[in-house]
Formats: C-alpha cells, structure tokens, sequence
C-alpha cells in the first residue's frame, strides 16, 4: 500500500535513556506496525524533558543518544518513519509561541497532568511558566506535522484532547479573511486556467443549487491536481463548502493498549522502580535477574501448588510464549508438576531470543557515532522542511509575513 501524505501518524518520547521491555511491548512494537501503514513521525522530545528536568541538562546528550539507538535496534527504521529530535526543529517553539497567544490559561490549568505532577514530583519546583505550557508544547509537536493519528497512552489523552481544542480555535480564529481569500486565489493561479474554471462552476452549482455532484466532482478534480500543494488542496476543499480554512488539521488520539508489563520485583516495570529489564541488558544478566523473580508467593517449596494470576511470571508468559506454553504452567503449576525454574525456562528463551536480535541491530550504531549521527541529520532535515510548510502557512495566517522578507 502507498503511503498518503495526508496519512500521518506522529509521536513523540520523552529521553530516559535505555528503554525497557516494558517501552518495547507498550510502545515500540506498535510503532513497527504503524511505520508499515502510515507516513510516521517519531521524535525525540527533548524539550519535554527540559520542562521537569531542567536541573539535569547534562542528562539530556546521552539520554537522548541511547534512547535513539533503542529505537533502532528495536526495529525502528529510518527508511520507512522519519525519526528526528524536537530540539533540532526551532520551527516547533515559534509554532508553540503562536498558539500560545489564543490558548486560554484555563485550558492548561485543567489539563489534569499539570496538578498531578507537581504534587507526585513534589521535590522540584513545577511553578514554572514552561510547565503550565508543556501540553500545548505538545500541541505544536503534533499540528506542526498535521498528524491525523497520535499514537499515546492513556495518560496522554487529555494532551490530544487539547491540541483539537487549540486547532479548532486557532482555524476558527484566523481561517477567513483577507490573506485567505489571496491564498485561494493563488492555488487556483496555480492550477491553470482551465481546472479553477471547471472547479469554480462545480463548487457554484453545489453551493447554489446543492447539487452534490459538483461537490463530489470539485473533489476529484482537486485529487488530480499536481500543481497545487496538500496544503493548497486542503484549502480548497473547505472552500467548497464555505467553511473556513483548515489551517491546522485536527489530530486523533490513537490509544495504545500497553501489555501488562511485570518488572523484576513483581510490580509494573518501571525505572523509578529499579525492576526493569533493559532491552540491551546482558544476557547473563537477565538470565540470573528472571530465575530470581518472585513467583506465587504460596510456592514456597517445590511441592507447594502455585496459582498462575498471583504469579507476575505469569504475566510475561502472556507477553512471550504461546498457547502450548500456556496450557503447560496453567495445567502444571497448580499440581506442583513443574517448579518455577522450569516453568522461567522457556520464558528466559524467549526473552533472551528477542533481545539477541535487539543487540545485533543496536551494535553498528554503539559502534559507530557517525553513522548514528547521520539517520539522524536525515531525519531532522526532512522534519525541518514539513515543519516550515506549515509554519509558512501558519505565519501568513497570523500576519507575520512581510514584504521585506
Ligand atoms: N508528552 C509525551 C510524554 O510525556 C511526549 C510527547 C511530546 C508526545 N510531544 C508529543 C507524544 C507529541 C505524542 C505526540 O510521553
Ligand atoms: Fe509462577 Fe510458573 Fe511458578 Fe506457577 S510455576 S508460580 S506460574 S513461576
């Protein structure tokens, strides 16, 4: 299937440094489905990180670095999904400073994340101008690229909830008007003579008559047009019915079903918690750290029957091995047929099976800064040059253009 230019899918991940498999299996794996289907954006949001951290900024250079290679190495590919950092597109703050003068405190006081972080990192001072701001931040990471589909978490909803909210008001506020009027007129200069006569009666007789032919036919004319940018095209197409211009397209959240992801002491992974298991760790590593996870804590002696759902081994069975596996421990573990060490074997395969490919992509990069440095100049390039088509027509919109330059 080709990809659609007006397909786009864009996400964005904070730099923590070495991923985990809980990042591989919540996130990551979806992106590898995602970058076959859809024109992907996946960046680093470096000054995301800043928003909380910013007393760390010697964090961020490595932070960042790994956690590209993680992504690499876990298949992300550079050929298919444009990866870049949010830092290296300037066009993503100036774009963050013009939504910011029509966007409401209210609508960043409430967004929920913005109370619950300051009371759960209650060390650092969160009264900060930057991260009242950091979700409409995010609202410029994804409208500067017009992504319909945001892949997110649960708790980043409330983020894309407010992005439409601002693009709404934003279209709504600056999608008529003179400089409107002079844009559609020059798409249809650059359509010729010809096409912008048939699309003009088209759209007449719909408006008009209501005949959804010609609006149907405007449509098509305007699929066909190779003159004209997407953004043009767009723009035509809310012409057609009188509606203003879109200058910023609305994002959909695209929910990411997370898998259960246990970490090594039998809580959710995580890295505040120290339970994780790196997506490059040593094999030898992970090997010993998975024979000593807790298991059904009734299980106290080989003879003792287990229960699998109050086992967190279980739940990376779920993850790992298939139905075979399953009805194994399911029938074995509660007659104490098998001990928890035979039960972890399979599981240590899989796990380690997974990670031995992991490594082997990671390895020409860790090896190699250069050609690191290179996916990513690529990728910031191409992000830099769709970031100024809509900042172009982003500026023209508010009025920032002048005859000087
Ligand atoms: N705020 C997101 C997080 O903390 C990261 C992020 C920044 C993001 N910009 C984005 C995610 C745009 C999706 C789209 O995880
Ligand atoms: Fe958990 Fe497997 Fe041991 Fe049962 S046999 S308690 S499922 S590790």
């Amino acid at each position: 299937m080709a990809k659609q230019a007006q397909d786009r899918v864009l996400s964005g991940m904070r730099p923590t440094g070495r991923l985990h498999l809980g990042h591989y299996h919540g996130v990551l794996t979806n992106w590898l489905k995602l970058q076959e289907e859809h024109d992907c954006y996946f960046f680093v949001a470096d000054w995301h990180a800043l928003t909380t951290h910013y007393e760390a900024p010697q964090t961020l250079a490595p932070n960042v670095w790994e956690m590209v290679i993680d992504w690499l190495a876990a298949g992300v590919d550079p050929e298919k999904a444009t990866l870049f950092v949010q830092s290296a597109v300037p066009a993503h703050a100036e774009l963050h400073l013009l939504l910011s003068m029509v966007t409401p405190l209210g609508w960043l006081e409430r967004v929920p994340s913005f109370k619950d972080q300051q009371t759960k990192l209650n060390d650092k001072d969160l009264a900060t101008y930057g991260f009242l701001g950091y979700p409409l931040l995010q609202s410029a990471d994804i409208l500067m690229y017009r992504a319909q589909h945001v892949p997110v978490g649960e708790d980043q909803v409330p983020h894309v909830e407010l992005t439409r909210e601002v693009a709404r008001r934003f279209n709504h506020m600056f999608g008529k008007g003179k400089s409107v009027e002079r844009q559609i007129n020059d798409a249809l200069t650059k359509m010729g003579k010809k096409a912008a006569k048939t699309y003009k009666r088209m759209r007449q007789d719909y408006i008009e008559n209501g005949n959804e032919a010609g609006k149907a036919g405007a449509l098509e004319l305007l699929a066909a047009q190779q003159n004209i940018t997407d953004i043009e095209k767009q723009l035509l197409q809310g012409h057609i019915e009188g509606k203003g211009r879109i200058i910023l397209p609305e994002p959909a959240a695209l929910l990411t079903k997370a898998a259960k992801m246990p970490g090594l002491d039998g809580q959710k992974m995580s890295k505040s918690y120290g339970n994780t298991i790196a997506l490059r760790d040593e094999p030898a590593r992970v090997e010993k750290a998975l024979r000593s996870m807790p298991t059904d804590p009734a299980r106290v002696r080989r003879d003792d029957p287990g229960d699998p759902e109050k086992c967190p081994v279980w739940d990376l069975h779920k993850v790992y091995t298939d139905s075979k596996t399953h009805e194994w421990v399911q029938q074995e573990c509660p007659r104490a047929g098998i001990g928890c060490i035979d039960c972890k074997q399979p599981l240590i395969d899989k796990v380690l099976a997974e990670q031995a490919v992991i490594r082997e992509r990671a390895e020409p990069y860790e090896n190699n800064p250069a050609l690191l440095k290179s996916v990513m100049a690529a990728g910031n390039a191409k992000a830099q040059q769709a970031a100024n088509e809509t900042l172009a027509s982003v500026r023209e919109a508010v009025g920032t253009v002048y005859v000087y330059n």
